[in-house]
Order: C-alpha cells, then sequence, then structure tokens
C-alpha cells in the first residue's frame, strides 16, 4: 500500500554515532519524524518532517492533564542486511487500546504501520547493525489544544521519533537488582496499568528514584488493594520460575500486556517449559527462595529484551534468586527471541515484518 505522505527533508542531516557498540538507550534521534494532526473530528497531514521542536500553546492540555500516549517498538538489522520490524501491529493495536482509555480520538493502524515504513525509508540506515543494538521507535499522541476546562481535548499532534540505541541496563545482560515497593502504587483496578499513558509513568518516578538511591536497577511494584500480588516492574513484565513453571502475572487490567511478555509465553511453550499466568504473592515467592523452588526470576520488555533478575529486596531483607547469575531457562528464552530479532534463528511464528 502506498499512502500519501508529504515530505520535507532536512537540510543538513546529523551524523550517525560512530561507536555503534557504545550506544546508550534515548539520547539520539534520527534526521525526521512522522507526523499528523487531528482537528475538526478527523487525523490530517501526513507528513514527514526534519527532526526539531514542537511549537506549542503554553496552555496546550497535555501540559495540564497529560492527556498523552506512547508507544515503543523496534527496527532491527538483519545479517542480510535486511531492516526487520519486530510485532509492529501489536504496538498499533495496543496504542488504539491506550488511546481509547485516554478519550483520544482512534487512529487507523494500517496507516500508522505504513507510515512508519514510509519513515524507515528515510531514516532507516540509522538501524546499527551491532549485536544488541537497535533502532527504537517511539509513537506518540499529545494533546495540542490551548484549553483549560478539564475534558478531552479537540486537538491533538500524533508523532513518530526514532533513534539507534543500545542495551537499556548501562550492565547489559547481567542480572540486575530490584526493590519491592510495598508503599507506593504505579496502578490501581479501573486505573491506567493496562495502557502506555505518560501520566503513568510521571507517577512511577518518586518511588524509582528512592529504590534507585538504595541501589536497586529498578521495582517490583505490587498490587495496589492488598500489597502482596507482584504485579510488573517499571517498563517490564515479570517473570519467576518455581520448580521449573514459569509464572507471570495475570492481565487482569493493572499491568502492560507486553508484546515480550506474549512472546515469553509463546516461546517458553514450544520449548516445552510449563507456563502459568496466574496470581502470585511476594510471600510465595519468599517462600519459594527458602525452600530452594525459586530457581531463576526475569523481566521482558521491549527496551530491555530478557533481563534476568539477580536479587530482590523486600522490606530491607535481600534474597538471592537462583544462584544470583543468569539461569538456563532465561537463557534459552533469551536465545531464541533475539536470535528471531535479530534474524539469526528462523521467524516460525511470523514476528518479523520486513521494511521494503
Ligand atoms: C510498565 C511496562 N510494563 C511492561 C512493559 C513491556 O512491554 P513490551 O514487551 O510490550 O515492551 C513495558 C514496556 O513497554 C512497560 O512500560
Amino acid at each position: 500500500m502506498e499512502i500519501l505522505v508529504h515530505r520535507q527533508l532536512a537540510s543538513h542531516l546529523q551524523p550517525h554515532p560512530r561507536d555503534e557498540a557504545a550506544l546508550g538507550f534515548g539520547d539520539i534521534y534520527t534526521d525526521h519524524v512522522f507526523k499528523l494532526d487531528y482537528y475538526d473530528g478527523a487525523w490530517r497531514n501526513p507528513r514527514i518532517e526534519p527532526f526539531g521542536p514542537l511549537l506549542l500553546s503554553p496552555a496546550a492540555m497535555v501540559l495540564h492533564y497529560s492527556q498523552t500516549i506512547f508507544e515503543g517498538l523496534k527496527c532491527y538489522r538483519h545479517p542480510d542486511g535486511r531492516l526487520a520490524l519486530f510485532r509492529p501491529r501489536d504496538n498499533f493495536t495496543r496504542f488504539n487500546s491506550s488511546a481509547s482509555r485516554m478519550a483520544i480520538p482512534n487512529l487507523d493502524e494500517a496507516f500508522l504501520l505504513q507510515a512508519l515504513k514510509e519513515l524507515l525509508k528515510i531514516d532507516g540506515d540509522w538501524t546499527p547493525a551491532h549485536p544488541g543494538s537497535s533502532l527504537y521507535i517511539r509513537p506518540t499522541v499529545i494533546a495540542t489544544e490551548a484549553h483549560l476546562g478539564v475534558r478531552p481535548a479537540k486537538e491533538y499532534l500524533f508523532f513518530i521519533i526514532m533513534g539507534p540505541v543500545g542495551p537499556y541496563y548501562p550492565g547489559g545482560f547481567a542480572p540486575i537488582k530490584i526493590y519491592v515497593e510495598n508503599f507506593y502504587s504505579r496502578s490501581a483496578p479501573g486505573g491506567l496499568g493496562a495502557i502506555k499513558a505518560g501520566a503513568s509513568y510521571a507517577g512511577s518516578l518518586l518511588a524509582t528514584e528512592l529504590a534507585a538511591q538504595k541501589g536497586y536497577t529498578q521495582l517490583l511494584w505490587l498490587d495496589s488493594v492488598s500489597h502482596k500480588l507482584v504485579e510488573e516492574v517499571g517498563s517490564m513484565n515479570m517473570f519467576f520460575v518455581l520448580d521449573g513453571t514459569i509464572v507471570t502475572a495475570p492481565l487482569t487490567g493493572t499491568i502492560l500486556p507486553g508484546v515480550t511478555r506474549a512472546c515469553v509465553l509463546a516461546v517458553a511453550r514450544d520449548l516445552g517449559l510449563r507456563a502459568e499466568e496466574r496470581p502470585l504473592t511476594i510471600e510465595e515467592i519468599l517462600a519459594a527462595q527458602k525452600s530452594g523452588a525459586l530457581g531463576e526470576s526475569f523481566g521482558s520488555g521491549t527496551a530491555a529484551v530478557i533481563s534476568p533478575v539477580g536479587k530482590l529486596c523486600y522490606q530491607n531483607e535481600e534474597i538471592v534468586i537462583g544462584d544470583g547469575g543468569v539461569g538456563p531457562i532465561t537463557q534459552k528464552i533469551y536465545d531464541e527471541l533475539v536470535g528471531v530479532q535479530y534474524g539469526t534463528r528462523p521467524d516460525i511464528r511470523g514476528w518479523v515484518e520486513f521494511v521494503s
């Protein structure tokens, strides 16, 4: 499908990062951005423009009431040089469910995927080839209408920005330490936990900062009602291997339905492993650690892919998971997922979508 996109190309192109092995996460952007406006009841004006600052009214509703949503997906460079998006349709479907929950008008998912491919035709050569690196893609909507009464905006801007990234955590695949948060809450039943709303992330910053000051990379959120059920980590879904069975929290509306989470469950089942989506309490995890049943734990997410968890701290007590290193199940799932993403293993599940 060819779509009509007005193109205004940058007159000055930025140099690409010289050392792909040294890429961090989220500081470098490609030369162009895809944009759409919403006004008078429809999305309009698809265009590709040079990357640059936005012009916004100080009364833009996003600045006051946080009516904004986003997605995060990746494009990988395969050994033959082709550019491969990983499950992009799932991200655009989730984008629309985020939009619905935030009273933002839905967008045409097929059109968005085509628009992304158009942007990649121009800026796709920013996709790094170094193992562990990729092009991170961030579709976003913000409420741009200048208005101070509290109601859904009537004007929005949709944009896609992209940038080459390396590992999300500076330690790469090294096991991380996680702090179990039992005071602050990330989401509540009926709240925003199942969508990617900027507001959820804003609400998580203080607790995450406090945990970082204690030396922990991330927080493990518990449910906001009983403070006993394990939910998810800042930007990852969580998995625990109990007596050889992979267990993760169910999708009951308070955690994000991660695309990588769905991949982990599919890969685990394909590998003949038992995988369960069920409520899991922090006490069950602590008891399993004491009895030796807790073999491994890892987080899953687009940014970090699979991140082994070596230690958990709950109520000032630190426990070591397994031997504190990378467990065999974590490694197997990581190898399969990363192999498919980078094109070194066959894509038997139809997750890869080539750009052209
Ligand atoms: C809160 C939260 N949970 C889980 C995830 C993992 O989701 P996905 O695998 O779709 O990236 C993310 C990242 O998108 C996240 O921000």
